[in-house]
């Protein structure tokens, strides 16, 4: 059985768009027959990496805090895919969520590797990383800001990329919650296959992956909105 790890990285909690995403496209991953799990990481107790490298010399494999990280690393070995859900923060992923990616540190092998033009870590030995899943939304509306965060991901899988990327622009006008049947019911629907075809395929088609990039709201209906609402709540 496919086993799907879900990391809600926004400080918002179940309360955010990144919620509302992850909502429909899990419900299509667990119709599909996917055992899936949700960590809200606000609400784990995830220290920041020391930098000390006492994972990969005195206790190989092992981190000298003692905190939620082990558990997360212990679901790490049986999942297939590990969802990265954030909001996008300047230009990167939500603080504590980059926190949990740094303490995977345990996972990898100290010893360096160059593959082609690239030097890397390759997973310690008995080792196995679930495939990444990038979803991330940003309050502007352009999908251009995400071009960073990206890069991230396509660095960390060593060029391969993510197993899916799923990219919102605009996502403040998801009113950081999940409701089927309003305007955004096409949108919800397609995260529900997206979630379907990932457990099933390993990949989303490019079909759901066509309407998953349409704008949520044009730019400038969402800029003007936003501003409004802004300006509402200074006056
Ligand atoms: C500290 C902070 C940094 C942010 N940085 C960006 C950014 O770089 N680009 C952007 O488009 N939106 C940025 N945003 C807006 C969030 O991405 C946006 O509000 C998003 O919809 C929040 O999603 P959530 O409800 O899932 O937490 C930022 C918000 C905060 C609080």
């Amino acid at each position: 059985m496919t086993r799907v790890l879900a990391l809600n990285g926004s400080p918002r909690g179940v309360r955010s768009n990144t919620a509302a995403i992850l909502t429909p496209f899990l419900e299509g991953a667990r119709e599909a027959g996917a055992r899936v799990e949700t960590l809200i990481v606000r609400d784990l107790d995830i220290g920041f990496c020391q930098g000390c490298f006492t994972c990969w010399t005195s206790t190989p494999g092992v981190c000298c805090q003692k905190d939620d990280m082990a558990g997360i690393l212990d679901k790490f070995q049986v999942a297939d895919y590990a969802v990265f859900a954030t909001p996008l923060y300047h230009y990167g992923m939500a603080a504590k969520l980059k926190a949990l990616l740094e303490r995977t540190l345990p996972l990898l092998d100290p010893h360096l590797v160059r593959r082609g033009r690239v030097t890397t870590h390759d997973p310690r030995k008995g080792v196995r990383f679930p495939r990444l899943v990038l979803v991330s939304n940003c309050g502007f509306p352009e999908r251009d800001h995400f071009r960073s965060l990206v890069e991230q991901f396509r660095q960390l899988t060593e060029g391969r990329g993510p197993a899916a990327t799923i990219l919102v622009p605009a996502g403040e006008a998801l009113g950081r919650r999940y409701s089927p049947g309003g305007p955004f019911d096409w949108f919800y629907k397609a995260l529900h296959r997206a979630g379907a075809e990932l457990v099933k395929e390993g990949r989303l088609s490019p079909e759901t992956q066509e309407i998953l990039a349409r704008p949520l709201v044009p730019p400038e209906v969402y800029n003007e909105a936003a501003n409004r609402s802004f300006d509402s709540t200074l006056t």
